[in-house]
Formats: C-alpha cells, sequence, structure tokens
C-alpha cells in the first residue's frame, strides 16, 4: 500500500497529479481501504491539479487517508524509471535489465549542482511527459532539484557546435558517480533544448536512449536518412554506431544507459550538412 499512498499524495500543482491521486484513490477503494464517498471526493478534485483533495475531505467531515512513510525522491525515480526500463522491447533489453536491480544499494547524495537548461526547460519536458505517463513526470519533477546536473564540455566546442555545448543537461542515477553506485554501467536523465542538433557522434558504450517527449529526429551514419521517432519509441545504439538527434519542437527528455566501457570518451564524426540541419531545426 506504501506506493499507493505516496501516489494518493502526489504534490498538488504538478501537472497530471489530479488524475494520478484518482488512480490512487481508486485502487485504494477496490481494497477497501477507503469509502466511495472519499473516492468520489478525489474523483471530483482529479480535474484540479492544484486542488486539495485533503481540504475538500475536511470539508465534507470524511476521513482524511492515512499519509504515506518519508520516501526518498531519488530512490522514488529510480523505481519509476527502473519500470519503464524493464518493459522496453529493444535489441539491448537484457543488458539493460541485468543492470537495474529491484533494490539498488545504498545511497550516496551527492552535492545538489542546478543547471541553466535544468531551469529553462525541465518543466516545459515535464508537461509533455505528463500527457502519456503522469508517474514519471511527476518522479522527475519531485527528484530533479537533488540531482547534480552537469553540461558536459568533454567534447570539442568547435566539433560539437555552441548549440548543443550551451544547450544540453544531463544527471546521473545510477554509474561511478552517482546516487547509486554500479560497476562500469550509468542510468541517467537527459535534457537537450529545443531545435538542437546533437551532431553526429560514436562510443564504445552500447547505449540506450528512452526518450520521454517527441517527435525528434534521428539517424545513424553521416549521409543517412533522418527518422522521426515519437516519445517512447526506444534507440538502441550498438557500441560505435554513429547516431545524431535533432531536437524538436518540444525539449528533448529521456533515460539513457550505458550498458559497459563507460569510461571510453564519445567523438564527434564530421559530416558536410550540419549546416543545412541546424538551419531547419531552428526554424
Ligand atoms: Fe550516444
Amino acid at each position: 500500500m506504501t506506493d499507493t499512498l505516496i501516489l494518493l499524495h502526489t504534490p498538488l500543482g504538478q501537472p497530471g497529479s489530479g488524475r494520478v491521486r484518482y488512480g490512487a484513490a481508486m485502487a485504494l477503494w477496490r481494497e477497501g481501504a477507503i469509502s466511495a464517498e472519499v473516492l468520489e471526493v478525489y474523483r471530483i478534485t482529479s480535474a484540479h491539479d492544484a486542488r486539495d483533495p485533503m481540504e475538500a475531505l475536511r470539508d465534507r467531515g470524511l476521513p482524511l487517508p492515512p499519509l504515506p512513510p518519508e520516501r526518498d525522491p531519488v530512490l522514488a525515480l529510480y523505481a519509476v524509471a527502473r519500470d519503464y526500463l524493464l518493459k522496453l522491447d529493444h535489441a539491448g533489453a537484457s543488458e539493460v535489465r541485468a543492470g537495474l536491480p529491484a533494490d539498488p544499494g545504498p545511497q550516496h547524495n551527492l552535492a545538489r549542482r542546478p543547471n541553466a537548461v535544468v531551469d529553462r526547460w525541465l518543466a516545459t519536458a515535464l508537461s509533455d511527459l505528463s500527457a502519456t505517463l503522469p508517474d514519471l513526470s511527476i518522479a522527475i519533477a519531485t527528484a530533479a532539484p537533488q540531482l547534480a546536473w552537469v553540461t558536459y564540455d568533454a567534447y570539442p566546442r568547435d566539433q560539437i557546435g555552441d548549440a548543443f555545448a550551451a544547450g544540453h543537461a544531463f544527471a546521473s542515477l545510477m554509474g561511478g558517480d552517482a546516487p547509486f553506485a554500479a560497476d562500469d554501467f550509468d542510468l541517467g536523465l537527459f535534457l537537450i533544448a529545443p531545435h538542437v542538433l546533437y551532431r553526429d557522434h560514436c562510443h564504445a558504450a552500447p547505449e540506450l536512449y528512452a526518450p520521454l517527449t517527441g517527435p525528434h529526429g534521428w539517424r545513424f551514419g553521416p549521409g543517412r536518412p533522418l527518422i522521426t521517432k515519437p516519445a517512447h519509441q526506444p534507440v538502441w545504439n550498438p557500441p560505435h554506431q554513429p547516431h545524431l538527434t535533432r531536437v524538436g519542437a518540444v525539449p528533448f527528455l529521456g533515460l539513457f544507459v550505458w550498458t559497459r566501457d563507460v569510461n571510453e570518451p564519445a567523438q564527434v564524426i564530421p559530416a558536410d550538412d550540419w549546416a543545412t540541419l541546424e538551419e531547419v531545426a531552428s526554424v
């Protein structure tokens, strides 16, 4: 019941939270844990993300449901992200699943690192995600302020371009320098501003992208066609496969997983059409 109570008390105001609370109330009603009158209050308030069902229950003299035990938001995000990733079907699914234990072990408290790209674009991305997966959207929104966000600066700037260099951020959840430790395995969140081209690049690590927003453009080698993929369609990159992402009108938000060789750096692959792709992307 703990997970259901956490959902029942999803913070007010987050997009989709009214529906999440109502879904949890429905589960509790089926278990006989709350009455039909209490469930009706959650139904009425479900259309209003900022309306407090506890206040409505008090006004009607109805009993209040119990509060959930405290749960760490980063652990809660790991659990929801893991559930999501375990269900995805792609060529690397077994490697990804093998690296995602139900219990990720002790949590390391990293210094929080705020980030300008996150401040500017995460809420927009989560608003898009809340239409399809409100639970995951809320878990990310709740955990994001606790994470150590990084705008990666190891690519030579003249190769990767200014737009990507200044327009992305990632945060590790599991890995070598992450809240949950893993040996040669990385899991994290990745955010890119709208209309940014993440130029052709490759790396030794096999990689899963699980895009939570979309549509975005992809290609798998300079000169190859650009393919548009919607949210929730996983992209599996085998080792050294070139890949490029052209972010659409919504910010790119995704989960990424590197299943091994995580310390081998990524390299930009030259192509002669970036200017054209960037021009189109910025329209
Ligand atoms: Fe990659």
